[in-house]
């Protein structure tokens, strides 16, 4: 495969862009905030079975960071991840500067409702005011005719498809399965934080998160069955639990018993914050 062409200019991307569209191409773009896994490589993958050329945009946003959070250590490693675009086939690697994103006397913030309250909002109260205004403006800077993002943050995808319905923004997005290891840990750039001890505690994060996912499907009492999930998590060595929920699988509002729901989490191990979600069967 050809190595992705690399920009970091708003200008360079849209007149990539732009000549794609005039040549009649589908264009398909994968937000990121770089150190690319397999998680975000089978984001690129489904991209490109349905496009005909692929931006990744590559940029840690200072905005959806709190000032407590972890901006200065988050992996940074543009040679690998352009090396792993080129094995993926993906055609553009846009790389801005937080200059080029967030230039002098940037004033504008997007809040999102519905879906956003509430979960993250909860502990981490501006995240999705930093994620909604950084993808409207990669939106409208690449003008892609759809984006993919993963299920594993799948509170953020509920408030992009949001915040493009609100918005009239006229890319369409696709939600990808989450791409899990062998014992079904979901793929995440902090999981590089863990060690190996760490990462047997991780595993079993998903593992609790299907066996409430179950007991709620048939018929387990919510409240009962999520606090129980939080203890199981704190005995199998979580040092905290943020939330277990169960929710709409679409708005995100209370779960419904007998409706589609999703159950999602967030502990933390050590000092690394890991999140993950599971579908609730129907009963
Ligand atoms: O999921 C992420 O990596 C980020 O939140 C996103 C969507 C690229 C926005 O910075």
């Amino acid at each position: 495969m050809n190595a992705p062409t690399v920009v970091d200019s708003v200008a360079a991307l849209r007149a990539q862009v732009q000549d794609w569209r005039r040549a009649g191409l589908r264009v398909a773009m994968v937000p990121t905030m770089g150190a690319l896994h397999d998680g975000h490589i089978s984001l690129v993958r489904i991209a490109l079975e349905q496009a005909d050329r692929c931006v990744v945009s590559i940029f840690v946003n200072p905005t959806q960071f709190a000032p407590t959070e972890d901006l200065d250590k988050y992996p940074r490693q543009l040679a690998r991840d352009l090396d792993r675009l080129r094995e993926a086939g993906a055609h553009l690697a846009f790389t801005p500067s937080v200059g080029e994103m967030y230039p002098a006397g940037f004033a504008t913030k997007i809040s999102v409702g519905g879906p956003s309250s509430g979960l993250e909002t909860d502990f981490r109260p501006s995240f999705f005011d930093g994620v909604a205004t950084v993808v409207a403006k990669l939106f409208l800077q690449a003008a892609p005719d759809f984006a993919v993002f993963g299920e594993k943050d799948y509170q953020q995808l509920c408030v992009v498809r949001q915040l493009c319905r609100d918005l009239d923004l006229p890319v369409e997005i696709v939600g990808a399965p989450t791409v899990r290891d062998a014992h079904g840990l979901a793929m995440s750039s902090r999981n590089a934080y863990l060690g190996e001890a760490e990462l047997d505690v991780a595993r079993l994060l998903n593992v609790i998160l299907r066996r409430t996912a179950g007991a709620l499907s048939t018929g387990t009492d919510e409240a009962a069955a999520t606090e129980d999930a939080a203890k199981a998590l704190i005995s199998a060595g979580f040092r905290k639990v943020d939330y277990v929920a169960a929710r709409a699988s679409v708005t995100l509002a209370p779960w419904q018993r007998n409706r589609g729901g999703r159950l999602l989490a967030a502990a933390w191990l050590g000092t690394t914050r890991l999140i993950d979600n599971v579908e609730i069967p129907s009963a």
